[in-house]
């Protein structure tokens, strides 16, 4: 949802600016942009699509200056056009923008009153209208009267004309962050931009300003109060945040999937049992919890789902899964003893932390599951289980799905334990089952060119089906969602026994049908269900377990799922699924990691 980067120090900053710019790509693509500021001026380069045709003028035009700020665009107001692109500029400031000023059109109206029109049709442009319309010459001040004015979300880096040595940055609900070495001051959406320069960094506060000069970052807050942030270290390298000899990020994170569930799970398995104690989790929290609701949005709502079926079905304990972005505006009944459980691989969903603030509001308990440190989802919690899956740059969520599932399942028996729903013997022959699922990943990633043969003969489908019951009807979603997004083939995941309630009239000659069968005792159900697609002319794949040797209709092809426990076959199926999506995607010559009109994390409603 928009990525920008700013640099001002000793080096010159294009290619500073060009490289953050490659690494937040998957905040959006639709256009980037760059200023350059110098005593002379301040240069603006313009490039509607990827980075690589930003960085293609920029390389030609090498623009001189060691203080400059770049954006990359996922389009919410005004389409994918260069005028509509970032850096905005008016009068005497430049600003990139992430987020969304939603009084806009309020503030335009005042400006249109002073005599100003805008060029482009951005909310964002509207921004550095204002901050023009406002400057008396010293940044500071503009921007601690300004911001308090403007509504919605916003994290924006600005070059003031008169001040072309130094960047200033404020933030609202968007993520920014800031780091320092001694070659100068770098800000940007994520520490992915800048972790080839610094490692330690600073979350900027909201409801302050921050200005960046090269031997000096001063923060201010909007009443005038300076303020020194602490600084955070990350905990992976930036050869995580690397490609490793993948040919897209996307087969790297699955084949990382394995050692994120380890980083995850492991360290919180105490004695054979889950433990969050150095989390800061006490047992207290989980008691006195009557329901639970789960909340979440895209692959994280899938994993919310999956783990849904273990809270019910094992702990007795009644579990909601509700979309993030419905939630809110269904007045849900929350109080006291209602768990809020919100997921959220980038911690900055916002549709998601509406979810979670309406619970705080409420008087509910809530607890998050996140990736990224420190972000917006994660602060605003009253606890937080961290996931360790490390950086996720491909659009389409993998291993950060799998270690959602695998703390959730941890979260799942740890309830069970404080609320003696279950005893410790069944928690920990639990855990046992659980950790034991998480080794067969290299088994089910040594059959991936198996995999990958029977994904080669569905690039030419325009159409296809997942079917599965229970929690295989939640990894259908997921199969589903994961093809979709990289593939642009239609799918759709239906329950498999409500296929014949009207659906069913789409199956037609030769359409494949993908019918996930992990669960044994549904298995005799879901091959009625195949027969009844087959019959109308549907190609099966079967996924199914491996010990399973009875009826299977006249399925085209079989993927066998290595023998687990029903509670935890969500692991290695949703790697089948993934290798699936992944080897359509592939072998349709498309863009795995950057799939068109997506961002990776979407921070507005
Ligand atoms: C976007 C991404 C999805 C992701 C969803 C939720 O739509 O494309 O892959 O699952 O957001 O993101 P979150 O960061 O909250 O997990």
């Amino acid at each position: 949802m928009c990525g920008i980067v700013g640099y001002v120090g000793r080096q010159q900053a294009r290619d500073i600016i060009l490289h953050g710019l490659k690494e937040l790509e998957y905040r959006g693509y639709d256009s980037a942009g760059m200023a350059v500021a110098d005593k002379e001026g301040t240069y603006v380069r313009k490039a509607v699509g990827r980075v690589e045709n930003l960085a293609e003028a920029v390389n030609r035009e090498q623009p001189e200056g060691t203080c400059a700020i770049g954006h990359t665009r996922w389009a919410t107001h005004g389409g994918a056009t260069e005028n509509n692109c970032h850096p905005h500029q008016s009068g005497r400031v430049t600003l990139i923008h992430n987020g969304i000023i939603e009084n806009y059109k309020e503030l335009a109206g005042i400006l249109a009153n002073e005599g100003r029109t805008p060029v482009s049709e951005t909310d964002s442009e509207i921004l550095a209208m204002f901050l023009d319309a406002r400057y008396d010459g010293d940044p500071i001040k503009t921007m601690r009267e300004c911001l308090p004015e403007v509504e919605g979300s916003y994290a924006i880096c600005v070059l003031f004309a008169d001040h072309p040595d130094e960047i200033y940055i404020a933030r609202l609900g968007s993520p920014l962050i800031y780091g320092t070495t001694s070659d100068g001051a770098y800000v940007a959406s994520d520490i992915v931009a800048i972790l080839a320069y610094t490692d330690t960094y600073s979350v900027l506060p909201e409801g302050a300003v921050a200005r960046l000069r090269t031997d000096e970052v001063r923060v201010i807050t909007f009443n005038g109060r300076n303020i020194k942030p602490p600084v955070e270290t990350v905990s992976w390298n930036v050869e995580s945040a690397k490609k490793d000899g993948y040919e897209y990020y996307m087969l790297k994170e699955i084949h990382e999937e394995y050692d994120a569930l380890q980083a995850t799970l492991r360290p919180r398995i105490i004695h054979a049992l889950p433990d969050f104690s150095a989390d800061n989790v006490e047992d207290e929290f989980f008691k006195q919890v009557d329901r639970i609701v789960i909340s979440a949005c895209g692959t994280a709502l899938h994993a919310g789902m999956v783990g849904s079926h273990l809270l019910e079905q094992l702990l007795r304990i009644e579990t909601r899964v509700e979309i993030a972005s419905e939630f809110r505006y269904g007045n849900p009944i929350l109080d006291e003893r209602t768990l809020l459980i919100v997921i959220s691989q980038s911690g900055e969903t916002a549709d998601t932390l509406a979810a979670l603030r309406l619970a705080n509001e409420r008087g509910a308990k809530t607890l998050a599951i996140v990736n990224v440190k420190g972000s917006a989802i994660a602060r605003e919690a009253q606890r937080v289980l961290y996931t360790h899956a490390g950086p996720e740059i491909a659009v389409a969520s993998t291993k950060a799905y799998a270690v959602q599932m695998g703390l959730i399942y941890l979260i799942a028996l740890r309830f069970g334990l404080v609320t003696c729903r279950l005893d410790e013997p069944t928690v920990a022959h639990q855990i046992t089952r659980l950790m034991e699922t998480v080794d067969l990943i290299p088994d089910i990633l040594a059959r991936e060119k198996e995999i990958e043969a029977v994904a080669k003969e569905l690039i030419h489908e325009e159409h296809l089906f997942f079917i599965g019951r229970g929690i295989d009807y939640a990894l259908s979603l997921e199969g589903s969602l994961k093809l979709k997004e990289i593939s642009y083939i239609h799918s759709e995941a239906y329950a498999a026994g409500e296929l014949k309630h009207g659906t069913i009239s789409l199956i037609s000659e030769g359409m494949p049908v993908i019918a996930i069968c992990s669960q044994d005792r549904l298995i005799p159900k879901m091959i009625s269900n195949i027969r009844e697609v087959e019959s109308r002319g549907a190609k099966v794949i079967f996924i199914t377990n491996e010990d399973y040797t009875g009826d299977e209709g006249k399925s085209q092809w079989r993927i066998n799922i290595p023998k687990t426990d029903a509670f935890y076959t969500a692991i290695p199926v949703s790697i089948i699924l993934q290798l699936i999506a992944y080897y359509v995607s592939y072998h349709k010559g498309l863009d795995v990691d950057h799939p068109r009109n997506l961002a990776k994390s979407v921070t507005v409603e």
